[in-house]
């Protein structure tokens, strides 16, 4: 097969996401659209004593926001929410080896999807 313009990390979180779904009894669920191609993605947390415990998400995006989505939930899962918060998408970027640049914006996707799920969080905690 000839190489295309991702690379293994990529494919492979492409080809096998982690994390897809809903998580029921979400503690925050964020939603983020892309201004650049309208592509969604929605982002789940399960949050215990200042911790994300879990995190799962959807997407209507391309593959290179299948991939972010699967590799900043991985990320996300034992972090608290202070370093959640800080996480940008350039951290999910080099954790992916980099994308294509016409495809890094499918990463911002994922970091505005999980500032959504942590404010709904402390919103409905009312802190
Ligand atoms: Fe829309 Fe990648 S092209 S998220």
């Amino acid at each position: 097969m000839a190489k295309g313009p991702f690379n293994d990390t990529v494919m492979n979180h492409f080809m096998n996401p982690r994390n897809v779904g809903e998580i029921e009894d979400a503690d925050g669920v964020g939603e983020a659209g892309s201004p650049v191609c309208g592509d969604m993605m929605t982002l789940y947390l399960k949050i215990a004593d200042n911790k994300i415990v879990d995190a799962k998400f959807k997407t209507f995006g391309c593959g290179a926001a299948i991939a972010s989505g699967s590799m900043a939930t991985e990320m996300l899962k034992g972090k608290t929410l202070e370093e959640a918060s800080r996480m940008t998408n350039r951290d999910v970027l080099d954790a992916l080896g980099g994308l294509p640049p016409a495809k890094e914006h499918c990463s911002v996707l994922a970091e505005d999807a999980v500032r959504a799920a942590i404010e709904y969080y402390q919103k409905k905690k009312g802190s």
